[in-house]
């Protein structure tokens, strides 16, 4: 068997985007029936909220839709922009950070594939940011819920088809 495709998700405190991001590619993944395919992991860009759990703004309106949203933050490091295959990040300042990660790796051929999440919505319209709920309302955890999803779904079509799977 080949070695896994590692896939991490980056947003700002790794409690409410990115965390979800994990969930759902998981969960698609696992629907398609190639969990054993992927390793699949979130970080932040911050140091905010290191060690806590996921938002549970963000984990009630998940668990509304029957998905369980677990974890614990932790801050992206030179390790991962090493280890992982495709960093994902939820908008431009994350995307701004783990670039910044990947230009000090030494060797440009090991250097993993950068995308913004929202690249592999249907739905985008142009707009590819995940747009920050921290300091929002319910709603805005809500719309969140809805365009990782379809993301996440678009993510997986990408890799199906660009790893033959
Ligand atoms: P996240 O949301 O990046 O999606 O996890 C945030 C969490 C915490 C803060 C900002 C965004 N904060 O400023 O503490």
């Amino acid at each position: 068997m080949s070695e896994p495709i590692s896939v991490l998700f980056v947003c700002l405190g790794n409690i409410c985007r990115s965390p979800l991001a994990e969930a759902l590619f998981r969960q698609v993944v696992e629907e398609a029936g190639l969990a054993g395919r992927f390793h699949i992991d979130s970080a932040g860009t911050s140091s905010y909220h290191i060690g806590e759990p996921p938002d549970r703004r963000t984990t009630e309106v998940a668990a509304l839709r029957g998905v369980e949203v677990v974890g614990e933050s932790r801050q992206v490091t030179s390790r991962d922009a090493r280890k992982f295959n495709y960093l994902i990040a939820m908008d431009a300042d994350n995307r701004i950070q783990v670039e910044r990660l990947v230009e000090r790796l030494a060797d440009a051929n090991g250097r993993p594939e950068l995308h913004l999440l929202r690249e592999f919505d249907p739905e985008a319209n142009g707009d590819l940011e995940v747009p920050d709920p921290y300091f929002g309302g319910p709603q805005g955890f809500e719309n969140v819920h809805d365009l990782v999803e379809r993301s996440a779904r678009g993510l997986l079509e990408y890799l199906v088809e660009r790893h033959g799977l």
